[in-house]
């Protein structure tokens, strides 16, 4: 198979991230017997630094002539001051919404080797499995109108929150479809008490949930969502919620797990899929080295299982993950008390070399 893929490695550590997923994609693609074709672009602060524009019309260009785009991260302290339309951050909004990028898968598992890394206690967390199901194209993120309009000192900032009842849908059915592969439950969050969107996103999702007699159906105000995912985090499932909501409780998800280092996440629903690390672009350990690739890494494991199809390579790179970190491989986000950590490309490298020896048993097996 062909891999036709935009790269994008942004700002921050997403060069450096990046750079390892990719060398991870290039091993499993080898092992595999698949040929990957790939354009690098500038997107966010570094394509503002090149051409004043966090969206180039040849960066949006090549992600929607290839069949999937990784991207790194976008952001920095630098452009802080930037107009809200050429801030970094307003290059990857655009891209999500040009790709009809709607679903936002962000899967919180919490692997046996890091339990300790956790804040909660390893009981806690033990065994936590839990798959976010972010609207990714609606509410305060796109709502018109927005502005900051008046004078000094009398100034009024406006943002408005919109949800359709087929955009609902349309994301409610993901999370359906999800849980009925997974343990069947579905927690939608919302906050029907205080929200006109969140009234009808209830009752859009209690609708679509009659398509699914197998799958339990529970709804939570986001603010006790908030506090049960700390309590309890083991007892959830799917997690479906609106754009906002979603990003907020996808950083707590990284928390509990042991570190937003780790969470992964597609971005589906259009003609091409957008895969990046849930962390952003950290700017304060830019350039030492030392930002968990695992993210990234793990984004590529998604990118071939939804954007290919390709089950078992994504399976591959996730077992790797998973051994790598019983060996007690560890970048600094995951020590503790001091312990000893290998840096963003020596993680890497251990990831590619597992992936060629289980390509290789693969072959082995099969031949
Ligand atoms: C995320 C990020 C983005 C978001 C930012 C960078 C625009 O926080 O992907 O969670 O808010 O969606
Ligand atoms: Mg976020």
């Amino acid at each position: 198979m062909l891999l036709h893929l935009t790269i994008l490695a942004g700002d921050g550590i997403g060069p450096e991230v990046t750079e390892q997923a990719v060398l991870v994609l290039q091993a499993v693609a080898d092992g595999f017997g698949h040929q990957l074709q790939l354009q690098h672009k500038n997107v966010g602060g570094a394509a503002l630094t090149a051409s004043n524009d966090p969206l180039p019309p040849d960066t949006l260009a090549a992600c929607c002539a290839s069949s999937a785009v990784l991207l790194g991260a976008v952001g920095g302290p630098g452009f802080d001051h930037y107009p809200q339309h050429l801030r970094p951050e307003a290059g990857l909004l655009r891209l999500r919404r040009e790709l009809g990028a709607y679903a936002n898968l962000r899967p919180a598992i919490c692997f046996p080797a890091l339990e300790d890394c956790s804040p909660l206690r390893p009981e806690l967390v033990r065994g936590t499995d839990v798959m976010i199901v972010r609207e990714l194209l609606g509410g305060l993120y796109f709502g018109q109108p927005r502005s900051i309009a008046g004078s000094s000192g009398h100034r009024l900032a406006t943002n408005t929150m919109t949800y359709d009842e087929a955009s609902i849908e349309r994301i409610a059915r993901v999370a359906f479809d999800l849980a009925a592969k997974r343990r069947q439950k579905v927690l939608s969050v919302d906050k029907a008490n205080v929200l006109e969107c969140s009234r009808l996103w209830r009752e859009v999702v209690t609708g679509c949930a009659k398509d699914y007699p197998g799958v339990q159906l529970s709804h939570m105000y986001v603010d006790s969502a908030a506090m049960s995912l700390v309590q309890h985090p083991r007892e959830y499932d799917v997690v479906l919620t609106e754009n906002m909501f979603g990003d907020i409780l996808s950083d707590q998800a990284g928390a509990v797990v042991g570190s937003l280092g780790l969470l992964a996440s597609a971005s589906i629903g259009g003609k091409v899929g957008l895969y990046e690390p849930v962390h952003g672009s950290a700017p304060d350990i830019a350039g030492k080295g030392i930002a968990n690739p695992l993210g990234a890494i793990l984004s590529v494991a998604m990118l071939l299982r939804y954007s290919f199809q390709l089950e078992r390579q994504a399976v591959c790179i996730e077992k790797a993950v998973c051994a790598l970190l019983s060996q007690g491989a560890r970048t600094p986000d995951l020590t503790r008390n001091g312990a000893s950590a290998i840096s963003t490309s020596q993680m890497g490298q251990r990831l590619i070399e597992a992936v060629k020896r289980s390509a290789d048993a693969a072959h082995r097996k099969s031949g």
